[in-house]
């Protein structure tokens, strides 16, 4: 009882700033103009000018080298500090970066082979890592109150005492977070997730690719290498002075959480980047590429489509998922995603002429936000890449082996003085169990939303069964760890809780939702 007092009276103490802010400037009440719109979220509009779009070329993120290797195993470290950037050109924009880098280096991993990575807390905040997509035990999960404190700081009580309050696990300075990946090739990414302040912190800069390959993959003949490129793509703001601008009530992300209330929804920029990149280039051979297309946007839902098309339609031909490969793949002319799925796809550049510009254009965008990227198509090349019909075999999970079924609503509603976002009509509290599947257990998940919730569950990946009551939508292939819901949707996800017993979390992955309460608990026993 004495930690549920303690989590909510902290969280009380951020509603009761958002009031304050509210009262004194431009409070737009939630539940206004919620029909129509493409994402949750308010725009906060840059307070300067921004570069045209198409004049930086892309960077590939780099990838990370292991500081040591064995049979089993690979060892990583990453410091997680502040560093400079330069995101618009001649301008110093102060970041958060793992290596001091937006986005972090791509860790690339084998599946079944251990991965270990220390990290190094040296940002005046705690840190706590989460590999998204990651099929992982809980003690190295990223639960939300196990911190890694800044390096020098004995305990919490400089940020509120809250993970000692709730007794989270407290680390000094650094520690190891051990994945043993025994799971599919997937573009995974790893993101911060420190209660309350995720939403602040990832657009700071904490997010990074984790890929992992195995050997069904392998044997395709997919694009590979400098055609295999990962996309993280943002929204972000700029403040006048180039500093990256973000609603906290809290800058010093300290002791108090949250967004002002105007942006309570969700938090929208005005400009995208590309693997930290604003609007970049890419120029590229006239040949298949793979695009890893990563949504890592606070809010922000794209729908992505090529301008012009290629001849015939259905540029992108999806053979991923976030889980891993689909069985066969799927062609579409748009890819429509929420934060943090991922879309796998293969473009083949060979369908254009050499010399043309492409543009990936987001049609749920306006002005800024419907540009992304630009593929400037190069000379044809050797291509001996292919996309055979059938990529993958998974089992599928019958519905009728479900042993139960449990039904969870992500809705608005109080709490303390402020409107939050609640899962089953409650905010977050780390000691209340919302679902406890036994391991080995397949189980039916039921979402109902009341507004945009991508909901994302830790541990596993899940199949959409039904949206609606009808079949699942075109972006629902294949397996997956998040799931985009749109206002007042009904969607039925099949999963089989495996691997690890503990407490996990379940949440939407809009990032202002979950940092305003709208994440439960299940743990596996
Ligand atoms: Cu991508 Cu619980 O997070
Ligand atoms: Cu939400």
């Amino acid at each position: 009882m004495s930690r549920q007092i303690s989590r909510r009276t902290l969280f009380r103490a951020g509603l009761a700033g958002a009031g304050a802010v509210a009262t004194a400037g431009v409070a737009v009440p939630l539940g206004l103009n919620w029909r129509g719109t493409s994402s949750a979220g308010v725009l906060l509009r840059s307070g300067r000018a921004l570069p045209e779009p198409y004049q930086q070329p892309l960077v590939i993120p780099p990838v990370l080298r292991p500081t040591r290797t064995d049979g089993t195993t690979d060892y990583y470290e990453i410091t997680q500090r502040v560093a400079d950037a330069e995101l618009i050109p001649g301008v110093r924009t102060p970041i958060w970066g793992y290596n001091g880098i937006f986005p972090g280096p791509t860790l690339v991993s084998r599946s079944g082979r251990r991965t270990v990575v220390k990290h190094r807390n040296e940002l005046p905040v705690p840190a706590v890592v989460h590999l998204h997509g990651g099929h992982t035990p809980p003690e190295f999960d990223g639960y939300p109150i196990d911190f890694i404190l800044p390096v020098g700081a004995k305990d919490d009580s400089a940020w509120g005492g809250m993970a000692t309050h709730l007794h989270g696990a407290l680390h000094q300075g650094e520690r190891q977070y051990e994945y043993p990946l025994d799971q599919r090739a997937a573009t995974l990414w790893y993101h911060d997730h420190r209660m309350d302040y995720t939403g602040a912190s990832v657009w700071r800069g904490l997010a990074g690719f984790h890929l992992v390959h195995d050997d069904e993959e392998g044997v395709l003949g997919l694009p590979a290498e400098g055609r295999d490129l990962p996309l993280m793509i943002v929204d972000r703001s700029f403040a006048a002075d180039g500093t990256l601008q973000y609603p906290a009530l809290d800058p010093t992300m300290a002791k108090q959480p949250g967004v002002r209330n105007a942006y309570a929804s969700g938090v929208l920029g005005d400009a995208i980047l590309v693997n930290g990149v604003l609007w970049p280039y890419a120029e590229v051979p006239a040949v298949r590429h793979r695009l890893r297309l990563l949504n890592a946007s606070n809010a922000r839902r794209y729908r992505l489509v090529l301008d012009p098309p290629p001849p015939g339609g259905k540029g992108f031909v999806q053979i991923g998922s976030d889980g891993g490969l689909l069985d066969r793949p799927v062609t579409h002319d748009a890819i429509e995603f929420a934060s943090a799925e991922r879309f796998d796809v293969v473009v083949d550049f060979g369908r254009y002429n050499p010399g043309q510009r492409v543009n990936l254009v987001n049609e749920l965008g306006a002005g800024s936000t419907r540009q992304v990227m630009q593929f400037r198509v190069g000379a044809k090349a050797t291509d001996d890449s292919r996309v055979p019909d059938v990529l993958s075999s998974t089992p599928a999970l019958a519905p009728a082996s479900a042993t139960v079924q449990r039904d969870f609503t992500f809705r608005t509603g109080s709490v303390g003085a402020m409107t939050g976002w609640l899962t089953n009509g409650k905010p977050f509290d780390p000691h209340r169990y919302d679902a406890m599947p036994k391991l080995g257990d397949t189980e039916i998940w039921q979402f109902q939303s009341d507004f945009h919730h991508p909901i994302h569950l830790h541990l596993v990946q899940f199949k959409v069964i039904s949206r609606n009551n009808k079949e699942p939508g075109v972006y629902d292939a294949g397996w997956k760890d998040t799931v985009d819901l749109k206002p007042n949707e009904q969607v039925q996800v099949i999963t089989r809780f495996t691997g690890y017993r503990g407490r996990y979390v379940f949440h939407c992955h809009n990032l202002e939702h979950e940092d305003m309460a709208m994440m439960a608990n299940f743990v596996t026993t």
